[in-house]
């Protein structure tokens, strides 16, 4: 049976397996695995499988949309990511344009917010600047923050942090006794950002892979095998309605 995000209800999860809207997850990060072994699957370039994958985020960004998520974060190029084939890792880099080229329309009438984490001045020229553009032009939108994690390792984000607060202890700009978490979290690329509540990988491995290491640590994990290029609405269906059956503690009880 199709269960899809129309079917949002009210009812507690107890009365009903759809969705409830009380409780979709404020942000949902997605670390998408598996573009490479799609394309090897049917005999084709690996490229073939990151085209899809944009594919794929375009419905699921829409989805995320109708479902009301607020944040949605992309694990789109890692800072391990360069260890890839220059011509890979030129084809990953040229499609935040060529997604933003086709879907800025879309994105704007669907009132969605672009934003990135990571190191973006280290990024191709063109990348930087269609993205700038499209944060730009979607910065007075007020629905989904579609962050993409583009030049993004959480280690050196976090070591740039630390970093950071180190010189402004020396430089007698911080008091010792006033760094807490929540200053912390203000030295991350994701300052002003809740944390995610849902992290989804496809692809079949179990694994963080570099990916928002402070941010995820009461996230709920939702693993699946499938591939990015074969996510479907129904499955971030299936994740979200994962995430509702679950009890979220903080460590309490
Ligand atoms: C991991 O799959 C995927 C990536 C490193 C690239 C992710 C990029 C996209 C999904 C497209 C980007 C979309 C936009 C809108 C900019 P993999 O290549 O490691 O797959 P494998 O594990 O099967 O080899």
């Amino acid at each position: 049976m199709s269960m899809k995000i129309p079917f949002l209800s009210k009812q507690s999860k107890e009365e009903s397996d759809s969705l409830s809207e009380e409780n979709i997850p404020n942000h949902v990060a997605i670390i998408m695995d598996g573009n490479g072994r799609w394309a090897q699957k049917r005999g084709l370039p690996r490229f073939a499988g990151h085209k899809e994958g944009v594919s794929t985020v375009n419905k699921i960004v829409k989805t995320a949309v109708r479902a009301n998520v607020k944040v949605l974060t992309l694990y789109t190029f890692s800072t391990e990511n360069w260890k890839r084939p220059k011509q890979e890792v030129e084809y990953i880099l040229k499609l935040p344009k060529e997604f933003l080229h086709v879907y800025l329309p879309s994105l704007m009438e669907n009132n969605v917010r672009i934003q990135t984490i990571g190191d973006f001045q280290a990024l191709p020229d063109h990348t930087q600047e269609a993205v700038s553009y499209a944060i730009e032009k979607t910065k007075n939108n007020t629905g989904l923050i579609l962050n993409f994690a583009l030049n993004y390792g959480s280690r050196h984000e976090i070591l740039k942090a630390v970093k950071q607060i180190a010189t402004e202890l020396k430089e007698e700009n911080m008091d010792m006794d006033s760094l807490d978490e929540d200053t912390f979290s203000k030295y991350l690329y994701t300052k002003g950002v809740s944390d995610p509540d849902l992290l989804i990988r496809t692809g079949g491995e179990c694994r963080l892979s570099n990916f928002m290491l402070w941010q995820l640590a009461y996230t709920e994990f939702w693993f699946t095998d499938k591939l990015w290029p074969e996510f479907t609405e129904d499955i971030f269906y299936e994740a979200l309605l994962a995430y509702q059956q679950r009890k979220r503690r903080y460590g309490g009880i």
